[in-house]
């Protein structure tokens, strides 16, 4: 298992995602500030498309943390992008991977917590 790169650093925009292809998996890989970079599902567990890199990039406040976001272009969940973690229902997740930067290029890692569908799209 090992660090993929992806892109340049300077390729991603803050503020927006981009989909990628690591290791099999499609990722939506977001850049938020100067040098923080995130890596989530791009698959949408409530609409159950391929949408997450077309989200909404924001932050929310958390029991009084600031929380970097991505919030479905389809049915507007919005999800942590340092987990992958359904705000609204935290039994879903879009999975995430690990980020790093590396002379400039962002490499993903394989997946440290991989996505938990609805019971709805399950069935
Ligand atoms: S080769 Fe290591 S995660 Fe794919």
């Amino acid at each position: 298992m090992s660090f993929s790169r992806v892109c340049a650093l300077t390729q991603l925009t803050p503020g927006r995602a981009v989909a990628a292809l690591v290791h099999g998996a499609q990722v939506a890989v977001v850049r938020v500030a100067a040098d923080e970079v995130y890596a989530v599902g791009h698959h949408d567990p409530f609409s159950g498309a391929n949408v997450m890199a077309r989200g909404i990039v924001g932050s929310t406040t958390v029991d009084g943390e600031p929380v970097p976001t991505i919030t479905s272009p389809m049915f507007k969940q919005a999800f942590d992008l340092r987990t992958g973690v359904c705000l609204s229902d935290p039994t879903v997740s879009l999975g995430s991977w690990p980020v790093r930067v590396v002379d400039g290029q962002v490499e993903i890692g394989p997946a440290h917590e991989v996505p938990r569908t609805t019971d709805e799209e399950a069935s």
